[in-house]
Formats: C-alpha cells, sequence, structure tokens
C-alpha cells in the first residue's frame, strides 16, 4: 500500500518534469519476527538518488532498552565501522552487508541473538546535489525464543512420545509403512507449520542433500511428494495426514525394497510478514526410524515331502508342499499361488503343470490331467497337497512345487513378487508289465477289385493285472509317386476298450467294417474293393486298464507286421478282349499282363 501510494508519488515528481529527484531508501515493513539461533534477511535498497549509480549503505541497531543510541552494525564503504558489540560477529561473518546491486544491499545475520531485537535502521550516506527526501528508513525486529519442538510418535494409533534412540522397524513387501511424527510450537505469534517426512538411504550420512523428500504438508496445508514419491501419493499409496492438533502420520502402502532408510521428519515454521510474504523462521528435524523392507523373495521357500516315492500302477500318490518364510498372511496385501510341476524322467526343463491353487485358491489342472482324479488342497495354513487318486506308469518323473507371492500394487492389481520352486521330488510308478503281440494277415492272401477284403489281427498278451482290455487300431500306408511314405498313413478303422467301433478314413472311399471276431482277434473289412485301396495295412492293439477313479490308461501297445494289399483285376476280365481275337493269341496275352501285373507288384514290394 504505502510502497504504492509513494511510488505514484515518485511517479507524480518525475512525470511532471520538474528535474527534482526526491530519495527514498526503502526497507521491509515491520515489524519482523524471527526466532532466536535462525538466519534473517533484511533488504534495503535506495531510488530516486542523484550522483553514481554505486550506493553506499550503512546498518544501525536501536536497541529497546536505549531507544536513542545508534550502534553501528556493518557498513559497505567502512571495514571499521561496526561498534565493538558486532566486530567480531562481522568478522566471523556472522553478521554481513551484501550488495545486490549498485543501489541495493542485504544486511544478513546467520544467527540471531535475543539482544538483536531492536529498530534496524538503513541509511544511505547523501551524494545528491540538494538535500532532498529521506535517506534513511527503519524496520523493527522482534527476536523469538525457539518453542518448535519435534519428535517421533510411536507408530500405534495412540501415539505415545517414543523412546530416544530411533526404533527398527521391519516391514513386509507390499505392506503398509506407517510413521507418525509430532511437531507442536508455543510462538506467541501466529505461525503455520509446514511438517515434511523424509528417507535417507539406509547407513548414510544425514543431512539436507542425502535426505529425500517423500511427502510434505506445506504451510498452506497442501500435500505434496517428492519427485519420486509423485505418482504414489496420485494412486492414494502415500497418505498423509494431521492427526489432531500436533501429531502427523505418513502412511506409505506397497512398501517395496528402495523404501529401506532411515525416515526422518522435518517440521518448519513459518510466520507472515506485514508485506504478505510467508518466512521460515525455524526448522527441526527428528529420526522417526530406521525401517527395512523385507523382502518377499528373500524369504518366500517352499519344502516337499515325504521324499522319494514309489508305488505301483492304481495306487493313490501323494505328495506335500510347505511353503516357508517370514511372510505376511494371505489378504488384502499379500496372496500365494502353489502349484505342482512334473517332468517326466529325463526329460529336460521345469516341466508341465500337474495341478495349483490360485490367489483365490481355486484349482486347476494341467493339461493332459483334465480327465484324472487329481485334488489339490490346503491341509494346513502352509501346508498344500496334491493327491493322484490313481497313479499311472506315466505318472513317473520329478516333482516340484512351486510357491508364488503377489503383493497388491496401486490400482489393487495383483504384482508378483516372489517366486520359489522346491528341489526336485522323484516318483517312481511301477510299470504293469504287460507283453503285447500282435499278428495279422489278409484272408485268402490274394483279393480281387470289387471284392471284399478281410484283414485279420491275433493279439497275445502276456502279463497285466485282471481286468486289461485290448483296443486296436488298423492303419494304412498309401503309395505315393510309387513310394510309401510313413506319413501319409491313416488311420482306417478300430476298437477302443469298450469294444466301440470308429471308423478313419478308407483310401477307396467305401464302406468298412471292424469287429471282433475271437476274444483277442479282430478283424477289418474292406467292402467293394477299388484300386485306390492299395497299400500296407498293419494293426496296433493296446492294452488299457482300468482305475479305482474309473480312468482309462493304457499299459502297453504293440504292432503288428505289414499286410500288402494289392486289389487284382479279374482274369476274366483281362481275358475278356483278347477272347474276340482268338483264344490262342488271347491265353498267351492274358497270362503275359497276369505275370507283368505280378512281376511289377513283386519289385514294387522287393523295393519296400
Ligand atoms: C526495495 O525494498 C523494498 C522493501 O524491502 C522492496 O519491497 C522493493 O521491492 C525493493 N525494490 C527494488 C527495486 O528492489
Ligand atoms: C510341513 O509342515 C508340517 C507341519 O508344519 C510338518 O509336519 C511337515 O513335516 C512339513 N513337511 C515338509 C516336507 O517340510
Ligand atoms: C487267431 O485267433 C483265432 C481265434 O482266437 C484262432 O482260431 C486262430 O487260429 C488264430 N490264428 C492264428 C494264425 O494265430
Amino acid at each position: 500500500m504505502q510502497w504504492g501510494s509513494r511510488h505514484s508519488q515518485l511517479f507524480f515528481f518525475l512525470s511532471t518534469g520538474v528535474g527534482c529527484y526526491a530519495r527514498e531508501v526503502l526497507v521491509p515493513e515491520g515489524p519482523l519476527y524471527r526466532v532466536a539461533g535462525t538466519a534473517i534477511s533484511i533488504s534495503c535498497n535506495v531510488t530516486g538518488y542523484e550522483g553514481p549509480a554505486q550506493q553506499d549503505f550503512e546498518w544501525f541497531l536501536y536497541r529497546p532498552e536505549a531507544p536513542e543510541a545508534a550502534l553501528g552494525i556493518v557498513s559497505t564503504r567502512d571495514t571499521r565501522f561496526s561498534y565493538a558489540v558486532f566486530g567480531p560477529r562481522v568478522a566471523a561473518g556472522e553478521v554481513q552487508v551484501q550488495r545486490l546491486r549498485g543501489d541495493a544491499v542485504m544486511l544478513k545475520i546467520t544467527r540471531l541473538q535475543a539482544q538483536d531485537a531492536g529498530v534496524y535502521e538503513c541509511y544511505t550516506p547523501s551524494t545528491d546535489d540538494r538535500y532532498l527526501g529521506s535517506y534513511s528508513s527503519k524496520v523493527e525486529l522482534r527476536v523469538l525464543p525457539d518453542m518448535l519442538q519435534v519428535s517421533a510418535t510411536s507408530p500405534g494409533p495412540r501415539g505415545r512420545q517414543a523412546q530416544t534412540s530411533p526404533t527398527r522397524l521391519t516391514v513386509h513387501e507390499g505392506q503398509e509403512l506407517a510413521l507418525g511424527c509430532l511437531a507442536r510450537t508455543s510462538t506467541q505469534k501466529h505461525t503455520h507449520l509446514a511438517v515434511s517426512f523424509g528417507r535417507a538411504v539406509p547407513e548414510a550420512p544425514v543431512g539436507r542433500v542425502t535426505l529425500q523428500e517423500v511427502v510434505g504438508l506445506r504451510p498452506d496445508l497442501a500435500v505434496e511428494a517428492g519427485a519420486s514419491y509423485a505418482e504414489r501419493l496420485a494412486a492414494g499409496e502415500l497418505r498423509l495426514g494431521k492427526e489432531g492438533a500436533e501429531r502427523y502420520r505418513m502412511v506409505l502402502g506397497g512398501a517395496q525394497a528402495e523404501d529401506a532408510g532411515t525416515y526422518h521428519c522435518t517440521a518448519a515454521e513459518w510466520i507472515q510478514d506485514p508485506d504478505g510474504t510467508w518466512s521460515q523462521i525455524a526448522e527441526k528435524r527428528a529420526v522417526l526410524a530406521h525401517v527395512d523392507v523385507q523382502t518377499l523373495s528373500s524369504q518366500l521357500a517352499v519344502a516337499v515331502g515325504p521324499g522319494e516315492r514309489r508305488i505301483g500302477p492304481g495306487e493313490p500318490l501323494e505328495l506335500l508342499c510347505n511353503v516357508s518364510g517370514t511372510l505376511p498372511p494371505p489378504g488384502h496385501h499379500a496372496a500365494y499361488s502353489v502349484g505342482w510341476e512334473m517332468a517326466p524322467a529325463g526329460a529336460p526343463g521345469p516341466g508341465r503343470l500337474v495341478a495349483q491353487l490360485d490367489t483365490e485358491g481355486v484349482g486347476s489342472l494341467g493339461p493332459g490331467y483334465e480327465g484324472r482324479h487329481i485334488a489339490m488342497e490346503k491341509v494346513a495354513s502352509r501346508t498344500y497337497r496334491l493327491r493322484l487318486e490313481a497313479a499311472q506308469p506315466g505318472d513317473t518323473g520329478t516333482y516340484r512345487c512351486l510357491a508364488k507371492a503377489y503383493v497388491r500394487g496401486s490400482g489393487a492389481r495383483l504384482r508378483e513378487a516372489a517366486s520359489a520352486r522346491s528341489r526336485p521330488l522323484p516318483v517312481h510308478v511301477r510299470e504293469e508289465g504287460v507283453v503285447l503281440e500282435a499278428l495279422a494277415w489278409l484272408a485268402g492272401g490274394t483279393v480281387y477289385r470289387g471284392e471284399t477284403a478281410s484283414l485279420l489281427c491275433n493279439i497275445s498278451v502276456r502279463g497285466g493285472p485282471p481286468g486289461l482290455r485290448l483296443a486296436t487300431n488298423w492303419w494304412v500306408e498309401r503309395p505315393e509317386d510309387g513310394e510309401l511314405s510313413s506319413s501319409s498313413t491313416q488311420l482306417v478303422g478300430g476298437m477302443d476298450q469298450d469294444g466301440v467301433a470308429k471308423l478313419g478314413v478308407r483310401p477307396g472311399g467305401g464302406p468298412v467294417s471292424v469287429e471282433l471276431v475271437g476274444p483277442r482277434s479282430h478283424r477289418l473289412r474292406l467292402h467293394s474293393l477299388g484300386p485306390k485301396d492299395e497299400g500296407v495295412y498293419h494293426c496296433a492293439p493296446s492294452a488299457w486298464v482300468q482305475h479305482t477313479d474309473y480312468s482309462w490308461y493304457q499299459v502297453g501297445s504293440a504292432r503288428s507286421g505289414p499286410v500288402t494289399v494289392y486289389p487284382y483285376m479279374h482274369a476274366l476280365d483281362t481275358l475278356f478282349v483278347p477272347l474276340l481275337l482268338g483264344a490262342g493269341v488271347a491265353l498267351v496275352t492274358g497270362a503275359t499282363i497276369l505275370s507283368t501285373i505280378t512281376c511289377c507288384f513283386m519289385k514294387r514290394l522287393r523295393k519296400r
């Protein structure tokens, strides 16, 4: 206000072109309140002067007990200006005048003392032709005792005053770190407190440089986070609240390994000067706690039992998995999943999933285990059991338990924080010891086009449990460009262990029938044989056993030798045309054709 009106007065002088300048010396409006032991800077500038641009300044103090006595503090032109009370402090740099411009300076006192209270006068020696305007200006400084207190409160809801040595806190990764700070001031004047929580890396010396702000409450009550914590504040993972008149509480959720360190609370006291600007008049810091973050990966461990297993086929297989470590209980902040993997003996890699329980406790079976009777359950707080109702020889392999720990990050999404695999647990399931053999042949030896080809397959079985059942498939390999290739092997038909027939694709496209003609004797019939049915056929029987859980599993298989099917043309057909020409010629021609076909076919067979 005052500055504004003075300014317009000055502007009036200048604009009227009178050419007379009025010197004016300006210091901030008082009274200023500052706290003993802290620093103060008082600015002073001069306008409307004549003479050199480089003006000199002298600072004086009038103490309340002797308001008439001017004590020289410091001057820009005379190093011997200071009175005895200020001499040593000026010499030590604790009191100094700093030039900002030719016509502006700053008086700085780094550690205010109680006897520094009083009226400060900034005086500018005249360089003007005429004596006009003001040559000095005054501001009052009042020195307040230091009433700011900062300390740690225990993290409990009550917030008791903590012991003097900083506590050591351990939080689990993903959990919440809550720290309390008590900050109060009993300064008589109205002041605001700014409270800031900071972190210094473990073992690092603490200072402004090493201390990284986490979050702070500004004098205007705005909550702001340090640069690297802004995202977590925005996500609601980091919070700062004031509880009651003097308690402040910081909550940092989703603790990460990088959150470890020494936490501090810094309280700053701010006062509003008469000119409206806010000045910090005191600052104090207290150590809140040394915080360790226990990562899940450093803790999660998995053990399996009960050791190497040897069981017979059809017997139940039970494996236990214990998850251990100092882990947070499953709940809002942490979740776990446990599964079993199996690698067949000698197979590389971590194996394939058998069964697992997800973070919600929902079980699922791995690919290839869908039809099996398998249970995965939690039998104790940290013990999980895998049970295969009826083991099969194919279950032989090494089993590992795989546990994963998750923490709930910002946005309530689960993030995998750690995983651990147990040592391998070997499991052996005895083979059934079934020996299968298959003998296949073409009934009648030769077959002509248009007739039905009957292929028979006799199976012999040795060993195996009672109730063993047989299934058989018939396969054909077709000549491609005169060559037989196994890639063209096709299923023609078959019968499963329940006696249900299944049909594949017949090369010639006609009807197929499969049936059981004896207890261990299967038959495949290809009706209305055509030239496209030519090929090498075989039967592939398999032996099956049904377990108590009603699942079937294969205990043996075999493959018969090859059976060649060549649909001959009828001799009559080949003879029909030549007969018209003459029986003698016809007989010779027919015999030649017949022997050619036979010869070529035999050659083809030999080529195999
Ligand atoms: C001169 O000092 C006064 C009081 O400290 C301040 O408000 C003003 O901005 C200063 N003027 C200049 C030009 O520095
Ligand atoms: C798993 O924990 C249970 C109970 O805590 C214990 O009896 C069992 O021996 C443990 N098994 C393994 C393999 O560590
Ligand atoms: C095939 O089995 C049937 C009936 O089981 C039997 O009569 C026949 O002699 C067997 N044939 C051969 C070649 O083993």
